[in-house]
């Protein structure tokens, strides 16, 4: 294994999705319920800002839970169900709690060709965990996923904010090990 250190670079703005977080944390509460203020004052009407508004929801809670759904529903004047399709249709909303370090493997063409699959399996083994689960120790959930668009460096591997490439199931143990 080469001694050359993880490549960790910054993802996104993401906001992310940590058990660490309080499921149960009031919504639209304090500090939060300026941020909606100021998140609706940026859009022409309040169906627009539903991305954000759930963004700062899974940022506060770790996940979208169907209470929630039903909050935002009622603060933007939409239904439960419009809301629903929205977070079923991009992925970054979580259906569920999560571990403290979402690891998000990618397992589109490029990376596969370069063995996300047994990165994926090595990850699963190493953190005791089926795909979705979190451990038992609540550290981890590791998920795949479709292309992270960083193609040149399969396979990648997305950590909370950070994305390591080059990964390999020679690299996993460390990579486990720089988490804890
Ligand atoms: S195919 Fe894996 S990052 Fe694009």
């Amino acid at each position: 294994m080469s001694e050359r250190k993880l490549h960790p670079a910054v993802a996104g703005a993401q906001p992310m999705y940590r058990a660490e977080n309080d499921p149960d944390a009031p919504l639209f509460e304090g500090a939060y319920k300026q941020r909606f203020d100021d998140i609706l004052t940026r859009y022409p009407d309040k169906r627009a800002a539903i991305l954000p508004v759930l963004a700062m929801c899974q940022e506060l809670r770790g996940w979208i839970s169907s209470e929630t759904i039903e909050r935002v529903a009622e603060l933007l004047d939409l239904t439960p169900a419009y809301v629903l399709s929205i977070t079923s249709f991009y992925t970054m909303f979580r259906p569920q709690p999560v571990g403290k370090y979402l690891i998000q493997v990618c397992t589109s063409i490029g990376c596969d060709l370069c063995g996300a699959e047994n990165v994926v399996e090595k990850l699963l083994a190493a953190t005791g965990t089926r795909t979705g689960e979190i451990s038992e120790d609540g550290l981890y959930t590791v998920i795949e996923v479709e292309c992270l668009g960083a193609c040149g460096f399969a396979t990648v591997v997305q950590v909370n904010e950070r994305v390591y490439e080059s990964v390999k199931t020679e690299t996993v143990t460390r990579l486990l090990e720089e988490l804890r």
